[in-house]
C-alpha cells in the first residue's frame, strides 16, 4: 500500500498527505475496497456511498483492476451515488448515472439493481418524495459503512453547496433538490460547453445522511481545492463551508491529499 509523505492528526480527522495524486489515488481506492471487505466479512453487505467528479476517477480506475485481478467483488455490495444533475437523462454523457456506468459499474460485478443514483428523469412534484425515498432506501439498508467524498472549489460536499442556515439545521439537512452555486457551475463549464449551458440544478444526498455514514473518505487536489480544504478542517464549523460539518461527523474521517491541496494548512 502507497505511504503518505505526512499524517496530520486533527480532532476528529486523520489526515493523509501524499507526495503526488497517483500515490494518494491508490491509497485511496485501497482504503474503500477495504471498507468493502470489511463490511461483507462483518455484516454480509457492504452500502457504499460515492462521489462523481474528476477526482475519484482514478481510483474507479484501480477497484476496477483489482476487480479484473479478482481479488474485489462487488457482488454483495449497495452504492448509493452523492448527487445527479436535474432533470437529466441517465444516457446523457454529463448525467452521473453515465460517469457511474463508464468508470465503474459497466466493469465490475455489482447488481444492476444495487447501483442507486438520484433520478434525473422524475417530474418536479415528485423529485421531493424521491429523495426521501432515496434517505429511506439507504436507511432500510441500514446506513452508509462509508461515504467517499470529493470537496467542491467553494467547500461543498455532494451538490450541498454554501448556505446561510446554521451550522446546525445545514447539519439536519436531508437529500433533495438544490440550486448550483455560481463557483459550482464555473467548475462544470468545460463538461457542459460553456457556463451558460451548465445544467443549474441537482438532487444530492443531504449532509444529515453524508454525516452519519461510519466512516468517511474525503479525497482532494491541486492548489485550487488548498482554501477550501483548510477551512474544511481548521476553520469554524460553518454552513458557509459545508466541508467544515465535517468537523461534527460522529464516524472516522479520513483526508486523502496531495501536497499541493495542503499547502494551506
Ligand atoms: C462536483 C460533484 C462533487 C465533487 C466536486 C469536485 O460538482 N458534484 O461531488 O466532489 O464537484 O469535483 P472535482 O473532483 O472534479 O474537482
Amino acid at each position: 500500500m502507497s505511504a503518505p509523505a505526512r499524517v496530520l492528526e486533527l480532532a476528529n480527522a486523520s489526515v493523509l498527505v501524499f507526495p503526488d495524486r497517483v500515490s494518494a489515488c491508490d491509497a485511496a481506492a485501497e482504503r474503500v475496497a477495504h471498507a468493502l471487505r470489511s463490511a461483507v466479512a462483518t455484516r454480509g453487505q457492504a452500502i457504499l456511498g460515492l462521489a462523481t467528479g474528476s477526482t475519484p476517477e482514478p481510483i474507479y480506475a484501480h477497484l476496477v483492476k483489482l476487480h479484473r485481478e479478482g481479488t474485489l467483488s462487488f457482488a454483495n455490495v449497495a452504492t448509493y451515488n452523492l448527487d445527479e444533475y436535474y432533470p437529466i437523462s441517465p444516457l446523457d454523457p454529463n448525467s452521473y448515472r453515465s460517469y457511474m456506468h463508464r468508470h465503474l459499474f459497466g466493469a465490475v460485478d455489482l447488481p444492476a439493481n444495487r447501483a442507486h443514483v438520484l433520478d434525473g428523469t422524475v417530474p418536479e412534484s415528485a423529485a421531493a418524495e424521491h429523495a426521501a425515498q432515496y434517505d429511506r432506501w439507504i436507511a432500510a439498508d441500514g446506513g452508509l459503512d462509508f461515504q467517499l467524498l470529493g470537496l467542491g472549489r467553494n467547500g461543498h460536499i455532494g451538490f450541498n453547496e454554501p448556505t446561510d442556515l446554521s451550522a446546525e439545521a445545514a447539519m439536519r439537512l436531508p437529500t433533495r433538490l438544490v440550486d448550483l452555486h455560481p463557483t459550482t457551475r464555473a467548475d462544470a463549464a468545460k463538461d457542459f460547453g460553456g457556463e451558460s449551458r451548465v445544467i443549474p440544478r441537482a438532487l444530492t444526498v443531504g449532509v444529515a445522511p453524508i454525516l452519519a455514514a461510519r466512516s468517511i473518505l474525503v479525497v482532494a487536489f491541486g492548489p485550487n481545492k488548498a482554501e477550501s480544504v483548510a477551512q474544511s478542517l481548521r476553520g469554524p464549523i460553518t454552513a458557509q463551508v459545508p466541508g467544515s460539518l465535517l468537523q461534527a461527523a460522529p464516524g472516522t474521517v479520513t483526508w486523502i491529499l496531495d501536497e499541493a491541496a495542503a499547502q494551506a494548512l
